[in-house]
């Protein structure tokens, strides 16, 4: 087998686990020469999905979620080391891991890379829920940064 590293996906959320895991994948992608997809997922209310069946648009989704997406987005641009990196940010909406699967799939992403725990307010001391999730479904090998 060959692996080789040419995209590498992060989950991002605003937590510290997710900065730390962004800057390792930042780092990856600099050494590997590599491209990165900074990726965060905003959940859609709850209960969305049965209104009609409609998809979600970003216009009816609050404000306040969409600036949140796009600040985690523009702060990890504005901290992370990119010089010479080939990247992208991506915001997705929908449940954070099925997502990101997705977004790992598209892409043909050859590295997950997420922090251990989360922006969730559960004061956890072993893995987050998503990480748990992602480990155990994603179809590339992940790697969890605490
Ligand atoms: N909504 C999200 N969008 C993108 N990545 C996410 C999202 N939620 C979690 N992650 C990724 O998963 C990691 C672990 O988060 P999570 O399992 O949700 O922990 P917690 O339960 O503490 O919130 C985060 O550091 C981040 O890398
Ligand atoms: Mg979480």
């Amino acid at each position: 087998m060959d692996w080789n590293l040419s995209t590498i996906v992060v989950g991002l959320d605003g937590s510290e686990g997710s900065d730390s895991a962004a800057a390792i994948g930042a780092s990856m992608a600099k050494h590997w020469n590599a491209k990165l997809l900074l990726v965060t997922v905003v959940r859609t209310p709850e209960g969305w999905w049965g209104i009609g069946g409609a998809p979600p648009t970003p216009e009816a989704l609050s404000a306040a979620l969409v600036e949140g997406q796009q600040k985690i987005l523009d702060d990890a641009e504005a901290s992370l080391d990119l010089e010479g990196v080939t990247y992208e940010t991506v915001a997705e909406l929908g449940d954070p891991v099925s997502r990101l699967l997705a977004v790992v799939e598209i892409n043909e992403a050859d590295l997950l890379v997420i922090g251990r725990r989360g922006a969730g307010l559960a004061e956890r001391v072993v893995l987050g829920s998503t990480a748990d999730r992602l480990t155990h479904l994603a179809s590339c090998p992940v790697l969890v940064v605490p």
